[in-house]
């Protein structure tokens, strides 16, 4: 394996899209089913993106006892999660000693703590491929929200908690309470009760119905309509006040969101964004690497996308 190189675990489910997206960029391989080696992200268009998880700096370790890999282990990191794809039976026992972690669900908008987690998976019944430092803050890239008191309108809560904890883990932003907040494509309303909840102003814009109680809710201001026709000029025009936040999952064509998000950076006052990107068969590669070349912005696949990817973007002031 090349010092140089990283490992990419594929998001379950999307195996063929990471393996496109690694054959393009050469120089990779697959060790194990959906265990890749190939060149690490550089931040710019082509980077790989269906992933559930990267190893940053992986290592190859022959043992001959599981308590001497156990060890090999203990001496780099403290938590590890495994990732084991055969060889299970001897992979428990080298879990058996390693120090315990049965992480907890986060009980949003709790913060992510701050430990460094390894992951590690067996190659053969002596081989360890481990990684002390992983990508995703959450454990081995599974992030599990607790349900508090009141159970969201829609699934689809999960993955813009996902969103908004990356986005505060990473650049430090997160949604203020007062802050002014477009949700299109919000029916039934998950996203719409996480930004209520935060405090958070919300214009939720869908062509379906909004299954959230007014008088409980009543800083959300629902109207039935296109979403893609909400953009700064309209707010303009209309005397509304400039939104801090733009959320999208709006089921459309990636095409059509990229030019609507285009309207959103040429505003005087660009807003923070998070936009999904819903593909139907062949993802659309132009558009997908037309995110990737905008600067202050990140295309991932979160633990709670499906067959789509979310891209998240802080402006700066
Ligand atoms: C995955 S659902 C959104 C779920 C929502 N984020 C939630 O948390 O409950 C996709 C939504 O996009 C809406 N949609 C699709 N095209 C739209 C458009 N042009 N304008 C407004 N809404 C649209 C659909 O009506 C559907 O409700």
């Amino acid at each position: 394996m090349s010092p140089a190189n990283a490992i990419y675990l594929a998001a379950p489910g999307f195996e063929h899209h990471l393996a496109v997206e690694l054959g393009r960029l050469g120089a990779s391989r697959e060790l194990l089913p959906g265990v890749w080696e190939g060149p690490p992200p550089r931040g710019e268009e082509g980077d790989p993106v269906w992933f559930r998880n990267l190893w940053i700096q992986p290592e190859i370790l022959t043992f001959g006892s599981v308590s001497e890999a156990a060890d090999l282990l203990r001496k780099r990191n403290g938590l590890w999660v495994d990732h084991l794809v055969g060889y299970h039976r001897r992979g428990q026992l080298i879990k058996n000693k390693l120090p315990a972690f049965r992480p907890k669900p986060l009980v949003f908008p709790q913060p992510l703590p701050k430990a460094q987690i390894g992951g590690w998976t067996l190659l053969d019944e002596n081989t360890l491929l481990c990684s002390a430092q992983t990508l995703s803050p959450f454990p081995g890239g599974v992030a599990r929200f607790a349900h508090g008191d009141e159970k969201p309108p829609s699934a689809a809560a999960g993955k813009l908690q996902e969103a908004l904890t990356l986005m505060r883990h990473w650049w430090g932003v997160f949604p203020q309470p007062g802050e002014h907040c477009l949700d299109a494509g919000c029916s039934p309303g998950g996203w719409s009760w996480v930004l209520a909840r935060l405090g958070c102003r919300v214009l939720a814009v869908d062509r379906s119905p909004l299954d959230l109680d007014p008088e409980t809710y009543s800083q959300v201001r629902f109207f039935q309509g296109d979403g893609f026709k909400v953009h700064p000029r309209r707010l303009r025009r209309e005397g509304w006040e400039p939104v801090d936040w733009v959320f999208s999952d709006m089921a459309a064509y990636p095409a059509r969101v990229w030019e609507w998000v285009k309207l959103w950076l040429e505003a005087p006052e660009v807003p923070h964004m998070v936009v999904t990107l819903k593909m139907q068969g062949e993802p659309d590669w132009e558009t997908l690497h037309s995110f990737q070349r905008l600067t202050g912005g990140r295309l991932v696949h979160l633990y709670h996308n499906k067959h789509e990817l979310t891209w998240m973007s802080v402006h700066s002031s």
